[in-house]
């Protein structure tokens, strides 16, 4: 056998007749002619359904490539399923993967093909647990069974959108990952642009899942290049204190990154994706905020535009923010609130942790929460350019003092895209 390192052929069903009558002999052929490895077989009893049979079997495959030296990675396992197809086809295997999912599109794009291998699409469940959050989910139903939203959810009357991520702590014990990754990769690739999606996309036409993800690869496949003086990078002053952190680190901490959605609903609204660590909240919510009234009478614009914002954490909620007359004898306006808090509104409801759900899911095998091969890839065109940019130096984070808003900087940048602050809820 010309590569270097171990070969092992693994024939499961090894007692059958399949075996003995062609596998076995074929092999014996190869053998004879000098294709397979001198010497060594060995048979591994065990049944189908125990794990003891397949934990004797590891070692025994394990302690044969000791035995041959093998170089770290250099062996090979080719396994043969001579079984009884009730035995393969009569139960399923799926498979649950964590991010990091790569750290750019290459990377991305090989470890998919690699899992691709061995695992069919439908089988491959990728986790991004924003998916399984109460108010994450609910997204979909809100725009498309609400009367309310439909018409008012475009470029016509919408003036720019926040999805913003923020943590009250750094990256403390994580800090040897974290600066692999960097907060981009770690929030923003993934959870928030999931949420962009779903605030973003059309109509699915059921809500089968390949038709819900179909329409989340099509958003993503309509942002337009990220631009540098679209971007805000921050890294919070002690982060490089942490021992298993570079002293020269250039990982952001913080991020604000505008996309802009080339399509007939959303051209010329900027999309804001926020997220940092070591901030002065903990906090995820996403603001869509409307334009001013055209013609208004009642200059009242100073005192706020329409909002309405979605809270994912902590203390679900989704409120509204609207003026109305200042209750008295004054003909003034005020901003005030329409609130649904959900402690409030579903006491005694226990809303479910995200994993829980999805866990569920995969058992249940429905897929609209996970991220199928196309959008994940479709997720990396979008950053990669930049990533590779902070990767090589050619743009720096600003430090920000921890328990800080984070840099000015990106609250100016947020005043460019159009946001306009209003206080108060
Ligand atoms: C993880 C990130 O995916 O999400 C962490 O790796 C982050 O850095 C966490 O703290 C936040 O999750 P949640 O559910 O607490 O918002």
């Amino acid at each position: 056998v010309p590569e270097i390192g171990c070969l092992s052929i693994i024939v499961l069903g090894a007692s059958g007749d399949l075996a003995k009558k062609k596998t076995f002999p074929a092999l014996f052929h190869l053998y004879c002619q000098g294709f397979l490895p001198p010497n060594e077989i060995k048979y591994v009893s065990g049944s189908y359904d125990a794990a003891e049979g397949f934990q004797m079997l590891d070692k025994e495959i394990s302690k044969h490539e000791t035995s041959k030296n093998s170089l770290e990675g250099s062996s090979r396992r080719l396994f043969y399923l001579a079984l009884p197809p009730s035995l393969i086809l009569g139960g399923w295997t799926r498979i649950v993967v964590e991010k990091p999912f790569g750290r750019d599109l290459g990377s991305a794009e090989e470890l998919s093909s690699q899992i691709g291998e061995l695992f069919d699409e439908p089988q491959i469940y990728r986790i991004d647990h924003y998916l399984g959050k109460e108010l994450v989910q609910n997204l979909l139903v809100l725009r498309f069974a609400n009367r309310f939203f439909l018409p008012l959810w475009n470029r016509d009357n919408i003036d720019n959108v926040q999805i913003v991520f923020r943590e009250d702590f750094g990256t403390e014990g994580r800090g040897g990952y974290f600066d692999e990754y960097g907060i981009i990769r770690d929030i923003i690739q993934n959870h928030l642009l999931q949420v962009l999606c779903l605030v973003a996309m059309e109509k699915p036409v059921s809500l089968k899942p390949e038709r819900i993800r179909d329409e989340k690869v099509k958003v993503l496949q309509s942002v337009l290049p990220i631009k540098d003086e679209e971007v805000v990078l921050g890294q919070y002053e002690g982060y490089r204190d942490d021992p298993t952190v570079p002293d020269h680190s250039n990982t952001p901490t913080f991020a604000t990154v505008i996309l802009r959605i080339h399509n007939e609903r959303w051209e010329g609204v900027p999309f804001i994706l926020k997220a940092g660590k070591a901030l002065n909240s903990r906090k995820a919510e996403i603001r869509v905020q409307f334009k001013d009234v055209p013609g208004d009478i009642f200059k009242c614009k100073k005192q706020g535009r329409n909002e309405f914002v979605i809270r994912l954490q902590p203390s679900e909620a989704m409120y509204m923010k609207l003026m109305v007359k200042q209750p008295g004898l004054e003909m003034s306006t005020v901003q005030s609130e329409l609130d649904l808090s959900y402690r409030q509104r579903y006491q005694g409801v226990t809303i479910p942790e995200a994993y829980e759900r999805l866990i569920l899911d995969t058992i249940r095998g429905d897929q609209q929460h996970f991220v199928r091969r196309d959008e994940l890839k479709a997720a990396w065109e979008i950053f990669t350019p930049l990533l590779h940019r902070i990767d090589n130096g050619e743009m720096k984070p600003i430090p920000y003092q921890a328990g800080s808003r984070g840099p000015a900087e990106a609250d100016e940048l947020l005043e460019k895209a159009g946001y306009v602050q209003t206080h108060g809820y």
